[in-house]
């Protein structure tokens, strides 16, 4: 395929779509009775396994998908990232979060460089400076040690962090490590959450890890100066050299800003905001949290998963089969959206963390040439761990819209309970439901078996389930810094996949810039209002009644109020 034609018209795309009618038409209850079709599609690696058996597909769609592969390139464009190439060609840049957790010796170059020695230059700055931390030996203004950490930071510099913070926070090995220690993430600008990161924390004990790739996001920025007032206010401004550090790409904004080059942590623009985890952007706090030892596992895990990436034939390659496998749904069964639904309360923050790698990535309209798509590129991701979302949104799932669901199981729980004369453990209860759950939704219930069951007439169109409703399983040996660093990994990469079939730019983002431009012009008029009594102008009629309304409710508060910090 030439780079600027589009895959839809290609005779692999073309073939696909010409199957969605016959694929429709086999109910998964047919499908899953092919038990040598099911046995080719459990893959495993590196104690992962992932079963697509449930998914709208054949052995031929599967082919037909790899087809599509060849076509879009997939390979090629795969081999252009791990070689540094600038794939992320409105940016102009290289694409290269796998150098991130790369091993000492690796050689991956950007712009004829070999960036692994930088990578792990930082890595060990890293590691000596939390480990400095968390002895005691780096003390705060006033001579005391530092335990709680509160890290500023927005979008890619907040939520992978919080993601892998929130599932280790359950791990033996990291909580043990983590013990009289805080960590905390203030990512909204909302001074609410200021008041809920800084409520019972004492500034002489704390330090404020400032996250951004850029320096310049609002949101970051002005959180950043109300922390440094929340220390200068009670230590004097000497201190904000002890108690506040940076990660960023721009350290010129860093030094600018107040904070010591000496305690800032570089990455670089080869770096997507979103891919940014495995970068200082949270291996930094994660390692003031649980010891630099911990992370580094879960580098190492993040690793494995790139080298099988790169490597494993299409058949065995987990995030090259989840990726076609959602084009899949996306692009030819015409399902919109996806639920990632982890069992494993560890993982509450995941399906918010791919909501960004996937959405930010994927959400495009034009290819990678600047060419209108005619089919649409991205899902709606969303999701609740199991059992939770079972109460709340499944029965959209299953009787309502038809979504493919991701469901993430864990073998050995971080934290086994089990009760004396309990049927079963609590895992295994919880398990339970990872293993029916997806049945329930291939199967369904039909009328006949309503009926055997002697259900009312009058109830049996409600009680009804269509079934032929696709999900995949993947199932997670445990849930340690390792299996957590594998799963962000094989995300990343589907995503990627899906990208470079629809043959879109998966690492700009230029959706998120108008807002924020428009966010300005009402900045500046707020300020004008409230400062010289301005009335609202240039906005349409509707946001101008909105702000004439916010600022006559608000009117008393004086335009030259006194520095105000939350008194929770
Ligand atoms: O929301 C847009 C965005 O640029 C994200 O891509 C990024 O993760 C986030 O803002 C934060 O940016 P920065 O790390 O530069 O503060």
């Amino acid at each position: 395929m030439a780079s600027s034609a589009l895959i839809s018209d290609t005779d692999a795309w073309k073939d696909l779509k010409a199957r969605v009618q016959e694929i429709k038409a086999i109910h998964l209850r047919d499908l899953m009775s092919d038990a040598q079709r099911c046995q080719s599609m459990i893959v495993e690696f590196d104690g992962l396994l992932l079963d697509y058996s449930r998914q709208n597909a054949t052995v031929e769609t599967i082919g037909k998908l790899f087809k599509l592969a060849e076509a879009a390139n997939l390979k090629e464009k795969i081999n252009r990232m791990f070689n540094g190439e600038h794939i992320n060609s409105t940016e102009n840049r290289s694409v290269l979060h796998v150098a991130l957790r790369a091993p000492r010796g690796a050689v991956i170059q950007s712009d004829g460089k070999n960036v692994v020695p930088e990578v792990w230059k930082v890595l060990d700055k890293i590691k000596e400076f939390s480990d400095r931390v968390r002895s005691g030996s780096w003390v705060g203004a006033t001579g005391k040690p530092l335990k709680d950490v509160i890290a500023i930071g927005i979008g890619g510099s907040f939520l992978g962090p919080l993601f892998v913070h929130t599932a280790l926070q359950t791990d033996p090995e990291a909580s043990e490590s983590a013990k009289g220690r805080q960590l905390r993430f203030l990512a909204n600008v909302d001074p609410i959450d200021v008041a809920r990161n800084i409520a019972g924390l004492n500034p002489e004990t704390s330090l404020v890890v400032v996250v951004s790739k850029t320096f310049t996001t609002a949101e970051t920025m002005l959180n950043a100066r109300t922390l440094r007032e929340w220390i200068s206010a009670a230590l004097g401004p000497s201190s904000v050299a002890k108690h506040m550090v940076a990660v960023s790409t721009n350290l010129t904004l860093v030094e600018k800003f107040g904070i010591d080059p000496n305690n800032a942590f570089a990455f670089w623009d080869w770096v997507g905001g979103r891919y940014s985890v495995c970068s200082a952007v949270g291996v930094l706090p994660l390692s003031l949290q649980y010891g630099f030892s911990i992370v580094e596992k879960f580098l190492k895990g993040a690793s494995s998963i790139d080298q099988h990436f790169y490597s494993a034939p299409y058949e065995q390659n987990i995030p090259v089969l989840l990726g076609l496998l959602s084009v899949w749904n996306v692009s030819f069964l015409g399902y919109p959206a996806r639920a990632i639904l982890p069992y494993s309360q560890a993982l509450e923050k995941f399906a918010p963390h791919i909501q960004q790698v996937s959405m930010e990535s994927n959400g495009k309209g034009v290819s990678i040439d600047g060419v209108p798509l005619p089919f649409e590129t991205g899902e709606i991701d969303f999701g609740e761990p199991g059992t939770n979302g079972q109460h709340s949104f499944y029965q959209l799932i299953h009787q309502g819209r038809v979504i493919p669901c991701d469901f993430i199981g864990v073998v050995k729980s971080q934290q086994p309970v089990y009760l004396k004369g309990e049927v079963v453990s609590n895992h295994d209860e919880l398990m339970s439901n990872f293993f029916a759950q997806p049945d329930a939704l291939a199967y369904g219930k039909t009328i006949e078996q309503l009926q055997k069951e002697n259900v009312p007439q009058h109830l049996i169109p409600h009680k009804t389930f269509s079934g032929n409703r696709p999900s995949l399983s993947l199932l997670l040996p445990s849930l340690n810094a390792y299996n957590i660093g594998q799963l962000l990994a094989i995300y990343e990469h589907r995503v990627a996949v899906q990208g470079f079939i629809w043959g879109i730019n998966s690492f700009d983002q230029w959706g998120v810039e108008l807002g924020k431009s428009l966010a300005t012009q009402v900045r500046k008029q707020l300020h004008a209002s409230r400062t010289k009594g301005e009335p609202v102008q240039g906005f349409n009629c509707s946001t101008t009644t909105l702000l004439t309304r916010y600022l006559e409710a608000s009117s008393d508060v004086p335009s030259d109020l006194p520095t105000l910090l939350p008194r929770i």
